[in-house]
């Protein structure tokens, strides 16, 4: 009988079975880290949960339905199971849904966050990476951003994120032994390469990326481009667009560091993760037509409230601090994104679409369409 490996560490992480957080857990599960994931499904699918673990070469995650405001529900997880560190996803993320109901944001987006620093400490469990965003930047002095530039949100769910951030500086400071990253992602697009989880907003979606699958596959309806007299070379705004599996990866970079050294002790260290590269909305569109094939109609449309012209990253703290460099490009995002797409059209809620579209799925250039497809084949099959 071999003697046991090492215990490998014990994550929690709330939300996810979320967009990013999904991604995240299959980086984590493999890296070989136990998984338990708290998801309240609001903003998420259980299929999901399925998916990933369909995924997983190795070990699997332990998915809990509960919500991260429930004390009850964080106190009874964190008594079954000793957490070596957390990751926080569980929140709400939809900007335009802040402004209509931002008592609601601050309602479940702080007191979630409240709820789970105050299960943390009760229970010594001491290392935390935090899902922060771009957004509490708002309109920045200079671009590229870097994580020193001053913090000016200007939505409620901006603010939201910004709170939190003064919260866990206020909690490190109060505990020196504690381990803090706030990761401030900018634009997250694409969906794991074997076609089997990505973005399904439940609702209506907002971001770019959705909407421009959704013109091609909606039955023809015309992207509106919000704004095209900004102070940009086409007129339309800039944004830092990152593949959500640099992210996933940008996040088991800061959870090693945090394990492993004394990164962020006593503190609570923003790292942006960005590729440092602006794209504008049309090249946006013009790379996803070239990689899908597609065209994407489009009609001009007036400027969004609360968009900014340009908003990209200064990544230079993630290379340096978590050796994280991202390693995927403009057309991988629109190509990972399509795929996602044309295996299901109807999100995760079209699965029984998945058993014959694999089959049907149309080569999507230039990754070998056999590869994807029997990757995805093996996993739906289970
Ligand atoms: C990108 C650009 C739009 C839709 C938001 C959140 C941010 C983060 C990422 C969570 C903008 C333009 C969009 C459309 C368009 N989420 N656009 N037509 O607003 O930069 O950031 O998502 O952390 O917090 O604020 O992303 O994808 O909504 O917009 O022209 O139908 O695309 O005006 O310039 P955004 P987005």
């Amino acid at each position: 009988m071999n003697a046991p490996g090492p215990i490998p560490p014990k994550i929690l992480a709330t939300g996810g079975a979320g967009y990013i957080g999904s991604h995240v857990v299959i980086a984590l599960l493999e890296r070989g880290f136990d998984v338990v994931v708290l998801d309240d499904y609001s903003n998420s699918h259980e299929e999901a949960a399925r998916r990933i673990n369909r995924l997983s070469r190795g070990r699997r995650a332990r998915f809990l339905r509960g919500d991260v405001c429930n004390a009850a529900t964080l106190e009874a997880l964190f008594r079954a199971h000793r957490f070596d560190a957390v990751v926080h996803f569980a929140g709400l993320k939809a900007v335009a849904d802040s402004v209509a109901r931002p008592e609601h944001y601050y309602g479940v987006n702080i007191a979630g966050a409240a709820c789970l620093l105050a299960a943390m400490a009760r229970h010594g469990v001491e290392r935390l990476v935090f899902s922060s965003s771009a957004t509490v930047y708002g309109l920045a002095d200079t671009v590229p951003i870097p994580e020193t530039a001053p913090l000016r949100p200007a939505n409620p769910y901006g603010r939201t994120k910004h709170m939190i951030e003064t919260m866990l500086a206020d909690v490190a400071r109060a505990r020196p032994g504690s381990r803090t990253v706030m990761l401030r992602y900018f634009n997250p697009v694409g969906a794991h390469p074997s076609g089997l989880i990505g973005e399904d907003p439940v609702g209506e979606p907002a971001n770019l990326f959705p909407l421009i699958a959704r013109s091609v596959q909606g039955g023809g309806r015309p992207l509106s481009v919000f704004g095209t007299d900004y102070d940009t070379p086409d007129g339309t705004c800039i944004r830092d667009y990152i593949h959500v599996e640099d992210l996933a990866e940008g996040h088991v970079a800061a959870l090693d560091k945090l394990l492993a050294t004394d990164l962020a002790r006593g503190e609570a260290l923003p790292v942006n993760l960005g590729v440092g590269r602006g794209v504008s909305v049309r090249e946006a569109i013009a790379a996803f037509e070239r990689v899908s094939g597609q065209q994407v109609r489009t009609v001009e449309a007036p400027r969004r409230p609360g968009d900014v012209a340009e908003c990209v990253a200064d990544p230079a703290r993630a290379m340096k601090l978590l050796n994280w460099h991202p390693r995927r490009d403009l057309d991988a995002m629109c190509r990972d994104m399509w795929r996602w797409r044309l295996l299901n059209p109807d999100g995760y809620r079209g699965r029984e679409v998945l058993a014959t579209a694999a089959d049907e799925m149309p080569p999507i250039a230039p990754v070998p369409a056999g590869e994807a497809q029997q990757t995805f084949r093996d996993a739906v099959r289970g």
